[in-house]
């Protein structure tokens, strides 16, 4: 748990094992009104049927698909995420296959390999064709079987030919972003949040969720 329980704190388990998410999940909700949990804090181990849970063709089909199969198991309301990078120049992709679409293709497994594909297939792209976003779908349930609260949010972007940082993780080094005029890879948290398609589609739920009667 990274808050401690009162009376005025909402029970929320954040349905993600993804480190770089948990980093910024963490981040996003600190001094608010949730007594926050990771799937490791309730002893949800990961059971051989959630990679399956991510074989939608949606972020949306995704996030609801996560966030009920933890809230089954949780029993408590649960938030999950999907997300990922869509390149104008190759018509979409990465998107829903952005956490391993290098590996789809044989090139390699993790964030390294799937930057190294994206270099590749971005090579002969020029500087104004190399345009992106991330986009984010949070899907929120009160209970497992509750009609999901939905968000969606982007921000955007283009690739670069190199990469710039270490901050952040997944496409993060090359995603320069429009708004703050540097990668995610050299942004700070903070200003990545302020832009970024997690931080908004994050703050928007919360928003939905602290003004809801109780
Ligand atoms: P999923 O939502 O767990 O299926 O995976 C999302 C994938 O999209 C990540 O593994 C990254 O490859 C990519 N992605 C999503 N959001 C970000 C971000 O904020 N920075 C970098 N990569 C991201």
């Amino acid at each position: 748990m990274t808050s401690a329980a009162s009376p005025s704190t909402m029970k929320l388990l954040i349905a993600t094992r993804n480190q770089g998410k948990i980093r910024e999940m963490r981040d996003l909700f600190a001094g608010l009104p949730f007594d926050l949990a990771f799937p490791p804090d309730r002893f949800l181990e990961r059971l051989p049927d959630e990679p399956d849970l991510e074989r939608g063709t949606s972020f949306a089909e995704n996030a609801v698909a996560k966030a009920r199969y933890f809230a089954k198991r949780a029993g408590v309301p649960t938030l999950a995420e999907d997300s990922g990078l869509e390149v104008d120049a190759l018509e979409g992709a990465p998107g829903v296959f952005s956490a391993r679409w290098a590996q789809m293709h044989g090139a390699g497994a993790g964030d390294a390999a799937n930057n190294a594909f994206l270099l590749e297939r971005l090579a002969a792209v020029p500087d104004e064709g190399r345009t992106a976003r991330y986009r984010c779908v949070v899907a929120y349930l009160e209970t497992p079987l509750a009609k999901p609260q939905l968000v969606e949010a982007t921000c955007e972007g283009r690739i670069l030919r190199e990469p710039r940082g270490t901050a952040g993780f997944g496409y993060d080094p090359l995603f320069f972003s429009t708004e703050l005029g540097t990668t995610f890879g050299e942004a700070p948290l903070p200003a990545k949040h302020r832009v970024s398609h997690r931080g908004r589609a994050v703050r928007a739920l919360v928003e939905v969720l602290v003004r809801r009667p109780k």
